[in-house]
């Protein structure tokens, strides 16, 4: 049975490591796949959307070994998701060796390649397959296939792309058959780290420099790491560059915790009485950690200590100590028993928090006064309609909640109290209700838990061992 029941906590106390960074360990693989000989992956996300990544450059005919066999068991989906040979999970990572032929070293796959449901694989796999000369069909499950594609087509359409979607462009399957590509320069109408990655990769196959235009900074994550496996790119502020036609070479690379999952326990912490909690290892790349400036804003507890980074090419970096590509890291610190005073979210601040709204939305419920949040809109088509999952099922629960088109206003300091929601299949909001389901009178009871897999296998294994 899908389902999981959560009592109250009486304290949240302990210290863990997350899980690596899905959207690190997502580049990481394509790009080693992308270059000419071997690269080592450490500290690998091993969750059902980075699977699809690594069966997807499988079915690209690229040789992927995972090294370090896993260890602790965990709750798997069931559904054989994400399929080929590592598709059950049992630990959340692990080692990867990647054998890269090169830009131009894919083949052709003989199936519909699955992303399953990740957006981050179907968007970035766009942008490769556009440049690469045979014909490839990416499908995905039934959240997937409802998440909006056009953004991807345009551009790489208007880069000499021949590809196309359901309902008019607009949903997957997307169908590709790999063209020479132009540079183009993309003014992009929305902030999206995947559709700017998308458009890079393609850049990577095009005549010329193609540059992209973002209309809010979003997770930087594909210009620290590309340089560093030898891609030409150029960053100033809005606008990046990349010059098309450089080979990329192998590398090491070792993946931070995942700021997003850690995003979770900083809530608890602060949420439930008499807590105390050390994350170590989590990524900080400013990009990401919107959530930390809104909950210090509210009058958080929260430290980050051993500031410190993390190198994706450290020869370069011994060479030149101007050359560094990589991400900052810490440990972080945080203490509950403060009282939280409500925040106001809006348009810019959401690109650096965008994975964080639900849990964003239970820390509101606990703030004296009115939170609200706009500028939100993308949070619609998420892994579900994050707005309305969030209002649905904190109403459910008690909290005083409105749903606005773009947003969410929420009336704090209310008393939450047990009662039975749905995760509607999305991680994050499975994840987000059990953090409420801690602070709620008697027990919640959440369906469709098997979804923290896309992320997270075994967040509920470290909720026990830290709440209590
Ligand atoms: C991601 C970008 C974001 C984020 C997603 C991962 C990435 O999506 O929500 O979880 O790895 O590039 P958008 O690009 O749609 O904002």
């Amino acid at each position: 049975m899908d389902r999981i029941e959560i009592s109250k906590a009486k304290g949240f106390k302990g210290e863990f490591s997350p899980p690596p960074d899905k959207s690190i360990s997502h580049r990481a693989v394509i790009f080693s796949s992308l270059s000419k000989g071997k690269s080592i992956i450490k500290n690998f996300l091993r969750a059902e959307d980075t699977i699809s990544t690594v069966n997807a450059m499988r079915m690209l005919g690229v040789e992927i070994t995972e090294v370090s066999p896993p260890t602790h068991p965990s709750p798997s989906r069931g559904e054989g998701k994400g399929g080929g040979e590592i598709s059950e999970l049992r630990t959340s990572n692990s080692e990867l060796i990647i054998n890269g032929q090169g830009l131009y070293g894919l083949k052709e796959p003989f199936d519909v390649i699955d992303c399953g449901n990740s957006g981050t694989t179907m968007r970035l796999f766009s942008g490769v397959l556009s440049g690469n000369p045979f014909f490839s069909v990416l499908t995905g499950d039934e959240s997937l296939r409802q998440r909006p594609m056009s953004r991807v087509i345009i551009p790489l359409r208007q880069m000499g792309a021949e590809i196309m979607a359901r309902f008019e462009d607009r949903y997957p399957p997307i169908a590709i058959r790999g063209r020479r590509l132009k540079a183009i320069k993309y003014t992009m109408p929305v902030a999206s780290a995947q559709v700017k990655s998308a458009i890079l990769l393609a850049g990577l196959y095009a005549e010329g420099e193609t540059e992209v235009i973002e209309p809010f900074k979003s997770r930087d994550h594909t210009e620290r790491m590309l340089p560093a496996f030898g891609a030409e790119i150029e960053v100033e502020d809005l606008h990046i560059k990349i010059k098309g036609g450089t080979e990329l070479k192998g590398l090491e690379i070792h993946v931070p915790g995942d700021f997003s999952s850690a995003a979770f326990f900083i809530v608890a912490a602060l949420l439930v009485p008499d807590s105390e909690i050390l994350i170590k290892n989590v990524g900080v790349n400013p990009t990401r950690t919107g959530l930390l400036e809104a909950l210090k804003q509210m009058g958080a507890d929260i430290e980050l200590i051993n500031m410190r980074d993390i190198s994706f090419n450290s020869e370069l970096r011994t060479q030149n100590s101007e050359l560094f590509f990589g991400e900052p890291v810490a440990d972080l610190y945080c203490k509950g028993g403060k009282e939280l005073k409500a925040v106001q979210v809006t348009k810019e601040d959401i690109p650096a928090m965008i994975d964080e709204f639900p849990v964003l939305c239970v820390a509101a419920t606990q703030a004296e006064g009115v939170t609200t949040i706009r500028g939100a809109g993308e949070l619609r088509i998420k892994e579900s309609d994050r707005i309305k999952a969030m209002a649905t099922e904190l109403r459910k629960m008690g909290g005083e909640v409105e749903e606005l088109e773009d947003g969410m206003s929420i009336r704090g300091k209310g008393r939450l109290r047990g009662a039975t929601v749905e995760s509607y299949r999305d991680h994050r909001i499975a994840m987000a209700l059990s953090i409420a389901a801690l602070i709620a009178d008697g027990k919640t009871t959440i369906n469709g838990v098997s979804s923290v897999n896309i992320s997270f296998p075994g967040f509920f294994e470290i909720l026990r061992r830290l709440s209590g």
